[in-house]
């Protein structure tokens, strides 16, 4: 299994391209299969969630193909994705393929709308936490599916297709909200999502659902009116920048001191995350192209409080990043992860290499220390990981990261990236 060895200690100084958000790729391929025509996205990231998903969209007869690499002078576009879903062969998503990738359980309501049945594993625990789908069955029902669970799997028919209806979230789900979106594109009449998740992928999303000629209002906001249509067609599609890992560099940058141009990167996507870093005194400044994240010289202060929360709030995903930047501030911050139950397996690794983190309920206390002091420390999941490598780069020593992984499913070019700025880090292999 491969390992990441970082000696700790460089600021890191130059440019990193943003790749394409991966939370935005895997639902807009899933959106390939609402569709008999050619869907076209590009800037996807080469990710192995990525590959994984068009496995298994290949799985339930999607004709897919890849478009010659990244030529050009833009180096942060990624490649370029045609989906054409003509003859739907297989509406089961197994277990063996959504266990690997819970995004993959998103498939259950473009193959229910478009095809009337869909027989989709339910995805089962995760590292995070329990991570429940009753938001997006409810959705599904109340747009008229009939749905009961066997031997695992949820088995969902419609067979007077999908109608429109007004249907409240009762808390905001990201995953739910893209599933019942993209059902209702192709439900007779207007469905109204309320309570929507607001999500910059989900727009993105939306647009391109819009490209393909659905008919919906309201995105970027928390209320959807979608008016469903017979059929949609074909469409070319970019995705968006991703707002992770934008916000994980500029943390890797406020760790280590430096000056580096995030390019591509977007401002309206990480607000929050921006706002955090300019408290711990990070100078951040938008440029042609992308925007500007530097800190030298000065000390990293804490912050007071932060809660996680649904978009426009700090996002969950940078929860562990920001985490690992705070165990070197000047004073005590405190986390407070409102989204995901168990969201705190960072922490224990973080300890081990020297950091102060007392843990209660959702609540986790970080008070800075002088070093941190390289060490052994395990990935346990994506954003985990990924907080891992900051604090390597901001220890004394040398740092190895096992079970990396999970890193190579949400961050393309990880170690290039970085050490193109000066980071000294290498992936060794087997
Ligand atoms: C998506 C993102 C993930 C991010 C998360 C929250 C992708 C591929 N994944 O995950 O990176 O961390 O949003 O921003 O885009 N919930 C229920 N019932 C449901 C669905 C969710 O109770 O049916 C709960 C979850 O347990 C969690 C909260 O709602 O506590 C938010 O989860 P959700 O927004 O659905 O996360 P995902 O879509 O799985």
């Amino acid at each position: 299994m491969d390992r990441i060895k970082i000696a700790g200690g460089q600021p890191l100084r130059g440019t990193i391209p943003i790749s394409g958000a991966k939370n935005a790729a895997l639902p807009l391929m899933i959106a390939s299969l609402l569709t008999e025509d050619r869907l076209t996205l590009k800037n996807v990231p080469n990710l192995a969630d990525v590959n994984l998903l068009a496995r298994i969209l290949r799985n339930h007869g999607v004709d897919h193909s890849v478009d010659g690499k990244r030529a050009g002078p833009v180096p942060h576009l990624g490649e370029t994705f045609h989906f054409t879903a003509r003859d739907i062969v297989d509406t089961t998503a197994p277990y063996e393929m959504v266990s690997r990738m819970r995004a993959s359980f998103w498939v259950l309501g473009p193959l229910l709308a478009r095809l009337g049945v869909a027989n989709v594993s339910l995805p089962g625990g995760c590292a995070i936490g329990t991570r429940p789908v009753d938001l997006h069955l409810e959705g599904l029902k109340a747009l008229g599916a009939e749905i009961d669970i066997e031997a695992g799997y949820v088995v969902a028919k419609a067979p007077r297709g999908l109608r429109g209806t007004r249907i409240t979230f009762p808390k905001v789900s990201v995953g739910a909200t893209h599933n019942v979106l993209r059902a209702a594109t192709l439900a007779q009449g207007e469905t109204v999502i309320e309570n929507a998740a607001r999500e910059p992928e989900i727009g993105d999303v939306a647009e391109c659902l819009v490209r393909m000629g659905a008919h919906i209002e309201g995105i970027g906001t928390s209320t959807l009116h979608v008016q469903g249509r017979t059929r949609l067609e074909g469409a070319t599609h970019t995705v968006l920048p991703d707002r992770i890992e934008t916000g994980t560099f500029a943390c890797a940058v406020a760790a280590t001191g430096g000056d580096v141009v995030l390019e591509g990167a977007r401002r309206p996507l990480v607000e929050a995350t921006l706002a955090a870093l300019e408290k711990a005194g990070v100078t951040i400044e938008d440029v042609d192209g992308g925007i500007r994240v530097a800190r030298n010289g000065a000390a990293i202060a804490p912050i007071a409080r932060i809660e996680t929360e649904p978009f426009p709030g700090f996002p969950t995903d940078l929860q562990a990043q920001l985490m690992a930047l705070m165990t070197k501030a000047h004073g005590t911050s405190i986390i407070r992860e409102t989204i995901f139950e168990n969201r705190f397996m960072h922490v224990q690794e973080l300890a081990r290499l020297g950091a102060n983190i007392q843990l209660q309920g959702d609540q986790a206390t970080i008070t800075g220390v002088k070093r941190l002091n390289g060490a052994q420390v395990m990935a346990t999941d994506l954003r985990a990981s990924v907080s891992l490598v900051i604090a390597g780069l901001m220890a004394e020593g040398t740092t190895t990261i096992n079970r990396v992984y999970h890193l190579d499913r949400g961050f393309e070019r990880l170690e290039a990236k970085l050490s193109n700025c000066g980071a000294q880090i290498e992936r060794i292999t087997g």
